[in-house]
Order: C-alpha cells, then sequence, then structure tokens
C-alpha cells in the first residue's frame, strides 16, 4: 500500500500519516485521531488521509464541529461533489450538502423518516454513470437507539464467492436505476417526472475494479434492477441472491452514532445501511455530500 498512487501522485506510508489510525474492525474501517477537521489541511494532511481512505475504506471522526462550509471544502478535496437530483433535501445554502431529518419546524420529531431507502444495503451514486467516490456524513443530532449506519466490505464479498459465480458474473452488468429502489422503499415520496428524466437507468459490471488500489469489488446494492440480457425475473432473482452473499458479518463494521462524529467513505469497495429507528420519539439529523468518481469498469 506504500506504493499507492493517485492522481499522479504517491501517497505517503502509514508510519508517515500525520496522525493516528486505529482500525475498527480487522477487515475495514479506521477511527482517525489527531485531525482538526475544521482546521485548513495541508495537501500533505490531504493526501495521508486519502491513503488511509484507501486503505482502510471507513474512516470514522471522533465528534467535532464541522461547519457546512468545512465539509463542502473537504468533500471537494476528493473530486467533484454531486448535486443531488432530489433537490428537496438541499441543505444550509450548499446545493452539495443534503440533510436529512425527522425534525418538524420547532425541533421537534414529526413521525415521518425522511429516507427509508437508506435501511437497504447500497452503494451510493450507483444510478449515475459516474458513480459515488467518496460519501461524507455528518452527524448533527443523533437518536439514543437506532439509526445506526452499517458498512459492508465489497472487495471481501468479491473475494469470498466461489470460482463458479466469479465466472457467472463476469461480464455481467446490471441497470441501476434510483426510481426502482426509490419507489420500492419510499413509494409515498415518489421522484418528480423531471427528476426521472434526469436520472435514466445506467448499466454498469457487477464485478469492478477499483480504480485505485486495482482491487476486484462486487458493485450491486440496493439501485440495481435488473440484468443487461436476462429476463426480469432471472435478473432480480440473482441481484438478490449476490445482494445477499455480499454482507458478512465478519467483513462488517457496525457504527452507533454519536453526534458531531464524521463518517467519511468509499463507495467503490463498500456497501452500507442504516438501522432503522422510531421517528416519532427520536431526533435524527444528519448531513451528507457525495463526491463523484469514476464510470466503473
Ligand atoms: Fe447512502
Amino acid at each position: 500500500m506504500s506504493q499507492v498512487m493517485t492522481a499522479g501522485r504517491r501517497l505517503p506510508p502509514p508510519d508517515a500519516w500525520p496522525f493516528e489510525a486505529r482500525p475498527l474492525t480487522p477487515a475495514l474501517g479506521a477511527r482517525i485521531e489527531g485531525l482538526v477537521l475544521a482546521d485548513a489541511m495541508s495537501d500533505a494532511t490531504f493526501d495521508a488521509l486519502y491513503a488511509a481512505f484507501l486503505r482502510h475504506q471507513v474512516l470514522l471522526f471522533p465528534a467535532q464541529d464541522v461547519p457546512p462550509a468545512r465539509q463542502v471544502a473537504l468533500a471537494r478535496r476528493f473530486g467533484d461533489v454531486q448535486v443531488h437530483v432530489m433537490n428537496q433535501y438541499h441543505a444550509d445554502g450548499f446545493p452539495e450538502l443534503y440533510r436529512l431529518s425527522n425534525l418538524d419546524e420547532h425541533g421537534n420529531p414529526n413521525g415521518r423518516h425522511p429516507d427509508k431507502g437508506t435501511l437497504a444495503w447500497h452503494t451510493d451514486g450507483s444510478w449515475q454513470r459516474r458513480t459515488g467516490q467518496a460519501t461524507i456524513i455528518y452527524g448533527e443530532v443523533m437518536p439514543e437507539t437506532g439509526g445506526e449506519t452499517h458498512f459492508c466490505d465489497t472487495y471481501g464479498a468479491y473475494d469470498r464467492l466461489d470460482q463458479s459465480w466469479k465466472q457467472r458474473i463476469e461480464g455481467l452488468r446490471a441497470m441501476h436505476n434510483l426510481d426502482f429502489s426509490r419507489t420500492r422503499r419510499h413509494g409515498e415520496d415518489p421522484m418528480t417526472e423531471a427528476q426521472k428524466r434526469a436520472v435514466p437507468p445506467v448499466d454498469h459490471p457487477i464485478a469492478r475494479t477499483h480504480p485505485e488500489t486495482g482491487r476486484r469489488c462486487l458493485f450491486l446494492g440496493d439501485h440495481a434492477e435488473s440484468i443487461v440480457g436476462l429476463s426480469y425475473d432471472e435478473g432480480r432473482e440473482l441481484i438478490e441472491a449476490l445482494n445477499d452473499m455480499a454482507v458478512h458479518r465478519d467483513l462488517t463494521y457496525e457504527h452507533r452514532w454519536t453526534a458531531g462524529e464524521l463518517i467519511l467513505w468509499d463507495n467503490r469497495c463498500t456497501m452500507h445501511r442504516a438501522t432503522a429507528y422510531d421517528p416519532a420519539t427520536q431526533k435524527r439529523v444528519i448531513r451528507r455530500c457525495t463526491v463523484i468518481g469514476e464510470v466503473p469498469a
């Protein structure tokens, strides 16, 4: 990993990182100690952070104040930041930020879950041609119970497929469709016709190669609707089977949030989901931004 390059830059090895990265599980995730995210970040520190991001896939930062402008500025260091098509969620005057909240105008729980689509395993922005690279979530208000975020390692998901499964999916492509997953999980708040037209279904390989680490990963999740060249029903069956096989307990990190924490993850080699909470009695507010990555190959 010490030789990892990105965009022509050689990234520093772990012993040269100006912060501590403590693994959260043997498989994925690290807690980053000693970095104040509200401060300006040098290029050298960002390169170390990027190396940690590639190595650990999920980075957790202890509770600290990260104003919206700093969150967007951090995301811009990674690349182009998505302006989400579901514009009703835009937050704080930054179209790049997306707030999910169950609070009413008085700050009380309103009884509605803001995005039930997040409860199923998925990878952000897989419904776009250029899919999600990093997602950065800041926890503004967190419930006492529920509302966790779970991450699974999709390098491991691919590695653990047996040879016949690897052969079966080689070259297959899945159609990813935000309207499909949104309607399925969150039918009471459908996309408008204009929103649907803005994000038509796109196809991506089921087994992709991470563009920076070169490792193979399984790339499906809840936005995957059908398989190119298979009947709809055959495709659904295959997607459901692979999505089930993708999650291994020992390749999963389950995070119970404390308000003020920030988590940054690589959508190319992980999937994530939120767990349920009671939106009538508990408060949960997060703000999120997603960096747009590459066309998967
Ligand atoms: Fe997500």
